[in-house]
């Protein structure tokens, strides 16, 4: 097998390793994040956040915080500008989390109740702290559990379909020859970027200017239009340097905060969240509970399929953790069900978090497969190649291209799956029980509208600008490689400009659909420009641009199941005397279309496959259901996967050519960490007989089972 890094040419750009061409600014603190550029006369607001988990506030006791030092305002639902929360966001429907100070209302701890804004953040945050705020409290409930009487089905929520259904599943269960019933579930989980949010509002000329860190400026501009009734075209935002991500850095109650006190103050307003503060406003993966049922015959071929999956929302908004999608595009059945259901409940609403849905839903899923490969005595391999699909096991419709077997096959010469005694609890060096474990993973390729302009300059060099965001994956040096393969010029003739609003729209860094998205439009662009250039002729001072809008090519693209997909190996060591689990190995091929940059493609997959090792492991947020509260919401408390605990992870490719596809490209940046937990679940069990069907694996859950 001949993996595309051996395959590329050294004279191509695009699969050629490139380090970051922002690099040296990162690593020498040159580059500024949203929290430390300088403005003058810079005010600071604080967040105060509810400390009950539900009722009204009643009383905001500001009057002895304005006696204190350097403090300007606060800011509450008793004073604030007043905003729009009618329009439909992101979700497909109004989002009234970003009504902040609009009423009285609290519908969970942590959400805001105030704003403190002073001349320094510590005298904004020394007021904060001393700021009472009177409430009255009404019961919460916060407890999540399976047997939820109040949990129903999210119909019509404009995210996706809950339901899928074809065939008689019942009936087909009731006929198989061997059956697997199972429970797993996965706890709540919070995705915190090293950089926290931050954003910086303030009036220039007429225009409201944010300075942001987020995954798309684009969408945090168009939607602070829509909820202060601006015009577009009178917003800007900008997001040069993101340390961080993961599905939490949209838009949010620091943004708000910042504009309305920038508004009210008329200078410059910068919000900073804490980590504490991060923990009930960015987002996190809702807890699932979930059921997965698979009758199949006795060789393993599935005759009934059923994945069926419960997570929770805030009252305020309806966010489906959408676990069960996997079914739709990894197993056929002749009788096939996927259904989502919530349940409501007085806690923050949750939000994308890396690998929404696959990432909870594959533990899940990928588990009961090597359940039923147990049952019916087959290698775990051996029964997803009986499986493979030949269009989509719901849609009908073709794949672009689906290379998951060819993962497994890389994977199981490169891991030495073949030696494997397929017994549990055999394998044995001193107190430790050793086993090994695989699982699939798949990711959808999506792709959104985008523009770019390319400048040709009378220097010989080129400008790309297109409103991209580099979150940390090395979407600048990408979009660079990108624009190098197509004008023939040397990467370090290029310089791209992303992160900022006026550059014109683009597709977020989100649902790994960033770089697909970006380098369709930079091609386009760049391919014009050539076009431009070989008609010869001089430069002109200002250059020549050419631009592009991908909208109609990518509307026009033929509907197919279109998909990344990856094999996963672990090895692990268990001491069932300690509870101690060990991860020694880790292994990942995948199949993500062409891949732009070895070096940082690498390093996006080893990320995932890191918190796939961390979220089987270590992660878990726990909610005091008397307060309704976390227990250690900080880094400290919330534990997860620290350099002891990873071992040596390796992650490469197979050639995934994509036809049909103008750019050949698929995503990378979520699939990673789909499939590692059930990978890490099922080594486990190979290694002490025992499965774990509750994440995270934690010791005590080892003893009780040993
Ligand atoms: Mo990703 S969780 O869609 O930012």
């Amino acid at each position: 097998m001949t993996t595309t890094t051996e395959a590329a040419a050294p004279t191509r750009a695009v699969g050629s390793a490139h380090a970051r061409v922002e690099g040296r600014a990162k690593v020498t603190g040159a580059a500024r994040y949203a929290g430390e550029i300088s403005f003058a006369d810079l005010a600071h607001g604080w967040l105060v956040l509810s400390s009950v988990a539900r009722g009204r506030v009643r009383r905001v006791e500001d009057a002895p915080v304005l006696e204190m030092p350097g403090v300007l305002a606060v800011l509450h639902h008793g004073n604030a500008p007043r905003v729009d929360t009618d329009y439909v966001g992101m979700l497909g429907r109004p989002n009234p989390v970003l009504g902040l100070f609009q009423h009285d209302r609290v519908p969970f701890a942590g959400w805001p109740v105030a704003l403190v804004v002073a001349e320094t953040s510590e005298q904004a945050r020394e007021a904060a702290e001393a700021l009472v705020v009177r409430y009255d409290e009404e019961p919460h409930d916060v407890a999540f559990d399976a047997g939820r009487a109040d949990a129903y089905t999210p119909r019509n929520n404009p995210m996706m379909p809950a339901e899928t259904e074809k065939g008689d599943v019942e009936a087909l269960l009731g006929d198989s020859a061997v059956v697997v019933d199972e429970e797993y579930t996965t706890p709540e989980e919070h995705h915190h970027p090293m950089e926290p949010h931050a954003a910086t509002a303030h009036w220039d000329g007429g225009r409201l200017d944010v300075v942001d860190s987020n995954q798309g400026s684009t969408w945090v501009a168009g939607e602070l239009a829509k909820l202060f009734s601006l015009d577009p075209a009178r917003v800007r935002v900008r997001s040069e340097h993101v340390g961080g991500a993961f599905g939490s850095k949209g838009v949010g109650p620091h943004q708000v905060a910042a504009v309305m006190a920038t508004t009210m103050l008329n200078r410059p307003v910068r919000v900073v969240l804490t980590r504490r503060q991060m923990f009930s406003l960015v987002g996190y993966r809702s807890p699932t509970a979930q059921r997965v049922r698979l009758g199949a015959d006795a060789d393993g071929r599935l005759r009934a399929f059923d994945h069926q999956a419960l997570n929770l929302s805030s009252t305020v908004h309806e966010f489906i953790e959408s676990s069960a999608v996997l079914g739709r595009v990894m197993y056929d059945a002749d009788a096939h069900h996927t259904l989502h259901r919530l349940v409501r409940l007085d806690v923050p609403t949750p939000s994308w978090m890396r690998a929404p849905g696959e990432a909870p839903g594959s533990f899940a899923l990928e588990s009961a497969l090597d359940e039923l490969a147990e049952k019916c005595g087959i290698d775990p391999i051996a029964l997803r190649v009986r499986n493979e699909p030949v269009t989509g096991p719901v849609s009908g419709l073709p794949f672009s291209s689906r290379n998951l077997l060819a993962c497994f096959e890389e994977g199981a010469r490169r891991f030495g799956w073949a030696d494997r005694d397929p017994r549990p609890g055999v394998r044995r060096e001193g107190r430790w029980r050793l086993g090994t474990g695989t699982a699939a993973a798949t990711y959808p390729s999506g792709v959104g509208p985008s523009t770019a302009a390319v400048t040709a300059e009378t220097d010989g060099t080129f400008t790309v600008r297109i409103n991209a965001a580099d979150i940390g994956t090395g979407a600048r040096t990408a979009m660079v490689l990108v624009a190098a393969e197509v004008l023939k010029a040397a990467p370090d003739r290029i310089r791209v400009r992303i992160g900022d609003s006026d550059l014109g729209p683009a597709m977020i860094a989100g649902g790994s659909m960033g770089t697909r998205s970006w380098a369709w439009a930079v091609t386009l662009a760049a391919e014009e420009l050539v076009k431009r250039l070989a008609l010869g002729g001089g430069i002109p001072p200002e250059g020549i641009t050419t631009r592009s809008d991908t909208a109609e090519a990518v509307g026009s693209l033929t509907k197919k199941e279109r998909h990344s997909f990856g094999a996963q190996f672990a090895e692990v060591a268990v001491d069932v005397t300690t509870g101690e689990v060990r991860v020694r190995r880790l292994l990942g091929i995948f199949a993500a279309g062409t891949i732009v940059n070895p070096l940082t493609a690498r390093s996006q997959f080893i990320g995932g496959m890191t918190w796939g090792l961390s979220m089987a492991l270590h992660e878990e947020a726990v909610r005091d259901r008397a307060s309704g509260v976390h227990v250690g919401a900080d880094l400290a408390g919330y534990h997860f996967a620290t350099h002891a605990d990873v071992p040596l992870i390796e992650a490469d490719w197979v050639d995934d050519p994509v036809p049909d596809d103008p750019v050949g490209m698929k995503g990378i940046g979520e699939i990673g960490v789909v499939g590692v937990a059930a990978a890490i679940a099922n080594a486990v069990w190979h290694a002490t007989g025992v499965r774990h069907r509750h994440l995270p694996i934690r010791p005590d859950r080892i003893l009780i089972a040993s």
